[in-house]
């Protein structure tokens, strides 16, 4: 089970760095600050994981959670962003050292009708069976849509056209401020990024949520990346990297959960 577990989460890092090349580089630099602070090599921690998906029958939410339910992970939290037209739900282990997972599908039958057609167009051809294959949460895409159906995607669905590109991966990984030392809070890790030139997801302000609500995350803005289209290449948003810190509740222990307006903003890392 925990060698199952491992391998899952390092495929999933591996094929997220692939088209993710500035994750590396803060994930460096932040290991980098932590060894040199404690004096003694100094591992980051997940704090969660988030997969993207469609409501389509044979690939839906349920079917990508199918693969940490089996791994020992369970249902903990469900949220809905009604202008963003997605719901999403999010998943913990009993081993609490392992990263939580929160997955979103987008309702296709509430996008218009022309985008709805590319989606089933695309999604046509999977076989019903291939959500069930161990490596089908870092399988990419099933597909290839055109320059021009990807933009018409974009103007109704960041999410709709970025899934069109990318399909099933990471979309990102997210560092765990609680378990650092000598970063204390997210506006410092902000700030360092920030100086060495990498670029944060400002909408709503760089920090979203906070003490208040418990959870307190910023992100980078997404990596541009060359991806061949059917016909023509373009030069589109891939992953970003994510920052949270976790607060206590009155009973002393910290929230695990996520803050749907929170991660309203977060989904717009991937803007073009
Ligand atoms: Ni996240």
């Amino acid at each position: 089970m925990h060698n199952k577990i491992n391998s899952l989460f390092s495929h999933l890092w591996q094929d997220y760095l692939t088209i993710t090349p500035s994750a590396k580089k803060v994930h460096d630099l932040l290991e980098g600050y932590e060894s040199e602070h404690s004096g003694k090599p100094s591992k980051l921690v997940n704090d969660h994981i988030a997969l993207r998906t469609l409501n389509i029958e044979k690939i839906n939410l349920d079917k990508l959670a199918a693969h940490f339910l089996a791994l020992g992970y369970s249902e903990k939290g469900q949220y809905a962003f009604v202008e963003k037209k997605l719901r999403a739900k999010h998943f913990e282990h009993t081993d609490d050292t392992y990263p939580k997972v929160f997955i979103s599908e987008l309702i296709v039958e509430e996008m218009p009708l022309d985008i709805q057609q590319i989606i089933l167009k695309i999604t046509d051809n999977i076989s019903d069976d291939a959500a069930l294959l161990d490596n089908f949460l870092y399988s990419g895409t099933h597909w290839q849509v055109s320059p021009q159906e990807y933009e018409l995607l974009v103007a109704h669905s960041e999410y709709a056209a970025w899934m069109s590109a990318w399909g099933f991966r990471a979309n990102h990984f997210t560092v765990s401020l609680n378990h650092m030392g000598h970063f204390q809070s997210l506006a410092q890790v902000n700030t360092l990024l920030k100086n060495e030139g990498f670029i944060l997801n400002s909408s709503g302000g760089e920090i979203k949520g906070g003490p208040q609500v418990l959870l307190a995350q910023s992100s980078t803005m997404a990596d541009k990346i060359e991806v061949e289209f059917s016909n023509g290449k373009k030069l589109i948003p891939s992953c970003f990297y994510e920052f949270a810190q976790r607060y206590k509740m009155p009973t002393g222990e910290l929230y695990q959960g996520f803050v749907a307006a929170s991660a309203d903003k977060i989904f717009e890392s991937t803007n073009s």
